[in-house]
């Protein structure tokens, strides 16, 4: 044991330290009936669905978005009155959208999402109800909402709401591109919602169940799972992604370009990896037929031929570790065959835009069913009790502060 921790009092809390779980790994937080991740076998099941079969039927986002509000898929009438609240919620007040324009256009557009939703607590005091799936479906309109203006203002455009239409996916595309969209660019984006759509409780939802533990409003909790979304380890990965092929540049390069960064520099291979698969992350494989799909030409047929040879590489170098491809190897690609831009953040932005369901349902299912306030605690490894000396009183300011891992059992 460490000097630090041997030396007197707190001792309860330093003989907790061998129950201190390093990022949470395999520490269970809620009770859910949403999604299911079997991490050995690579399945990923939605209330009992396969993800595959679902896409495999030819799902509409609308169909999963329900299953994860009402726990049941709907009915043709159900599913009709159900695209009615989130297209309600496609009317995002003007004062929302207005703060939105007041961002520099390099704006990251996970930032912009983050000012967008933070407006519309602040444009709903009281906040939603947790017990209410119609209010929850008007949410995920009004991130569509936002998520396209956001994206029309990184890319010079003057902003548009979406419009009603017979798939969220079709309104999403017209508000953002200004034309019709073509049918195999409505399907993918459709699949890349259902695949994005829910993934238990990644630092994302773990970050919004926190705050609305606190019965903070559901906005509030979208905001926070945002922040956590954002950085490279999770939803950042997928702008990571693309700079790494591009840094790549051609399929000849993969092998240099692995031993010096990877093997070499320690570098994690962005795309690869995951705390619950061990083997090939189903959505991958499936991002990865989308992409084929989408049949990519120019810059992005290069990059797909790129991301083809690197998969093999890290696969073969990397696999005997149980690090695989993730859902954002190859999502990147399939936003930029369906023609968003690379760059803003707009990827990650887009990712969140199918998220948002499965944080918001968590939230419901926590805070209706089994709501506790979420406070962990941390093991005390700093200085003991010592006695406080009046500024004028002290001679030396610069401590020598130990590293905290050297405090650590
Ligand atoms: N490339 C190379 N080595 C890796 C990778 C990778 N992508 N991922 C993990 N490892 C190695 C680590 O270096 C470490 O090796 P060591 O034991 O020899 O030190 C070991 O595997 C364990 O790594 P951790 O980072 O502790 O594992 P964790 O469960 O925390 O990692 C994570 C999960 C964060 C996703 C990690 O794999 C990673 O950083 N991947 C790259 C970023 C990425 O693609 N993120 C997207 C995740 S999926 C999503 O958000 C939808």
């Amino acid at each position: 044991m460490h000097k630090g921790i041997e030396s007197g009092g707190w001792t309860a809390e330093r003989n907790a330290a061998e129950v201190v779980s390093s990022g949470l790994e395999d520490v269970y937080i809620e009770w859910t009936r949403l999604t299911h991740v079997d991490g050995d076998r690579g399945e990923l099941t939605y209330s009992g669905y396969a993800v595959e079969d679902i896409l495999g039927k030819g799902a509409l986002a609308e169909e999963v978005m329900y299953l994860f509000l009402h726990g049941e898929l709907p009915s043709a009438g159900e599913l009709r009155r159900f695209r009615g609240y989130i297209e309600e919620g496609y009317e995002i007040p003007d004062q929302v959208v207005a703060t939105i324009g007041l961002a520099p256009r390099s704006a990251s557009v996970v930032a912009l999402q983050m000012q967008g939703m933070s407006a519309l607590s602040a444009f709903s005091p009281g906040g939603q109800r947790y017990d209410d799936p119609d209010s929850a479906a008007r949410l995920i309109g009004q991130m569509v909402a936002i998520t396209s203006v956001s994206l029309r203002h990184v890319m010079g455009k003057k902003s548009r709401l979406p419009l009603p239409s017979d798939s969220v996916s079709r309104s999403f595309l017209r508000a953002v591109f200004d034309v019709e969209p073509e049918e195999k660019k409505v399907d993918a984006l459709n699949a890349a919602l259902i695949l994005y759509m829910d993934h238990e409780v990644p630092a994302s939802t773990t970050a919004g169940l926190v705050a609305v533990s606190t019965l903070a409003d559901l906005y509030s909790g979208v905001v926070a799972a945002l922040a956590a979304l954002k950085g490279p380890m999770h939803g950042g990965a997928v702008e990571e992604v693309i700079k790494q092929f591009r840094d790549i540049g051609d399929p000849s390069r993969v092998g240099e370009w692995f031993a010096e960064n990877v093997l070499n520099k320690k570098k994690k291979l962005m795309g690869f990896g995951h705390r619950v698969y061990k083997t090939y992350d189903p959505r991958a494989k499936a991002f990865k037929a989308l992409a084929s799909s989408l049949d990519l030409s120019g810059g992005s047929a290069a990059l797909f031929d790129v991301a083809k040879a690197l998969e093999e590489v890290g696969i073969y170098a990397l696999g005997q570790k149980g690090i695989y491809p993730n859902a954002d190897y190859y999502s990147g690609l399939v936003y930029m065959g369906i023609g968003f831009p690379p760059s803003n953040d707009a990827y990650t932005g887009l990712f969140a835009m199918s998220r948002v369901t499965g944080w918001i349902a968590h939230f419901l299912e926590y805070v209706e069913e089994q709501h506790r306030l979420i406070r962990p605690r941390a093991v005390y490894v700093g200085p003991d009790r010592r006695e406080f000396s009046p500024l004028f009183e002290r001679r030396r300011v610069v401590a020598e502060l130990p590293p905290l891992r050297s405090r650590m059992p």
